[in-house]
């Protein structure tokens, strides 16, 4: 694949709508929606819950629309990277582990099968699982550096119930990447990989360029949290676009398909959510007011019940927020706001291979043999976008 080629046709898609990624819907309103996309967002407001996943999870639909076929077809065609072998077979030390990091770590025991005799540097190891199960058995050692000494304390008193042996091949460093410097380390073999497994916002940019400094062999790096990115965007030469941090949210949470019913929750719980918005305009509150995190019995509740919980400062009555939300045009209004949103959630893993291939280009603008595979099932694991890089 070539990562230059497939990053110009992704900045390119990307460009048209930059402007209408910047910002949810809801911040927009009264003009959330873009003349443009009125009709494809009614059609996909026309579909049951069941067709609407499989149109997150496949992209397919037979639109009435060809400019809309186009669009999702130009979308598949970004997002389609190769896929590892999926490796069921390797075996875990701990077999209580969850079955999204059982699959996480089986894949990349996997990647690395072949291969023996080195040390590895696990930024944002957590607990150590992962550490824990390439070194076991294994002529191989590894360092598992975290900046939470508490998951490292947890880890370390698993490893030693599993098999206390394994603490004689691998250490734990508590310090925080990034701002704390890294302690002068004895080198045990002399081949060194470093690895990165969902390694939040900036501390993913942060393993490249240390990465990119040290003199390590190889990197297997998966970003996560992308929403927490700061300015460690566009690193290579060809980057152009100004995503926002609302754009990158999209990125965080795409690929991970919703059932049926978990889409009916969400969008419930945006039918309350926005239509509170446009409530609250109405009463003169014109700037979108987060209400932080809510409860879901909450949503069970009547909206004026739900209002008052929410904005108890600002609604006065639960009656006449009622009376607002019952009116058959506001729904109408909130369901296209809604439409809208889930149409902008199509980009979602757009916006995350630009910032991976952004990544990986810049490695080989660098010099090294760079590849982006989808290393785990988006199923179990849907932040699986992986940059494996070699000197
Ligand atoms: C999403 S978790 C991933 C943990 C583990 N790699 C896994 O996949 O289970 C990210 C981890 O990175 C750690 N972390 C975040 N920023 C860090 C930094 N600047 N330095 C060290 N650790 C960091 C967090 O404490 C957390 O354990």
């Amino acid at each position: 694949m070539n990562l230059a080629e497939r990053f110009d046709q992704c900045t390119q898609f990307l460009k048209v709508w930059e402007s209408f990624l910047s910002r949810e819907p809801i911040r927009n309103y009264p003009n959330f929606c873009p003349e443009l996309i009125e009709d494809w967002t009614k059609e996909l407001q026309d579909k049951k819950y069941s067709e609407l996943s499989q149109i997150e999870k496949t992209l397919n639909l037979k639109s009435k629309f060809p400019e809309f076929n186009e669009l999702l077809s130009q979308i598949k065609t970004i997002i389609d990277f190769p896929k590892t072998q999926i490796n069921e077979n390797a075996i875990l030390i701990d077999q209580k582990i969850k079955r999204k990091k059982e699959h996480e770590i089986k894949q990349i025991k996997s990647i690395l099968e072949d291969q023996d005799e080195f040390e590895f540097l696990d930024f944002g190891g957590g607990t150590g699982h992962l550490c824990e199960n390439l070194i076991h058995n294994r002529n191989r050692f590894g360092f598992s550096i975290d900046l939470d000494s508490s998951f490292q304390k947890s880890g370390k008193l698993r490893i030693e119930k599993n098999d206390p042996n394994n603490l004689n091949k691998m250490e734990f460093l508590n310090l925080k990447f990034g701002e704390d410097s890294i302690p002068e380390l004895t080198q045990r073999y002399s081949k060194q990989i470093i690895l990165g497994l969902h390694a939040c916002g900036d501390l993913t940019p942060d393993i490249i360029s240390y990465f990119k400094n040290s003199q390590s062999d190889s990197l297997i790096s998966i970003g996560c949290c992308y929403h927490k990115l700061t300015t460690k965007i566009n690193l290579s030469e060809r980057a152009t676009l100004n995503l926002t941090p609302n754009a990158f949210n999209l990125a965080a949470r795409s690929y991970a398909p919703l059932t049926p019913e978990s889409l009916e929750l969400k969008i419930k719980i945006r039918l309350y959510r926005y239509m509170l918005h446009c409530f609250l305009f109405e009463l003169g509150y014109k700037k979108f007011i987060p209400t932080g995190k809510t409860r879901l019995k909450d949503y069970e509740k009547s909206f004026g019940e739900y209002a008052i919980i929410y904005a108890p400062d600002l609604v006065q009555s639960k009656t006449v927020a009622q009376a607002f939300y019952d009116k058959i045009t506001h729904r109408e209004i909130v369901q296209k706001i809604i439409y809208t949103d889930i149409f902008r959630g199509l980009f979602g893993r757009v916006i995350e291979t630009y910032i991976v291939l952004d990544r990986a280009l810049y490695l080989e603008e660098k010099g090294y043999q760079v590849e982006v595979k989808e290393i785990f099932d988006p199923h179990i694991s849907p932040r699986n976008l992986a940059i494996l890089a070699h000197q």
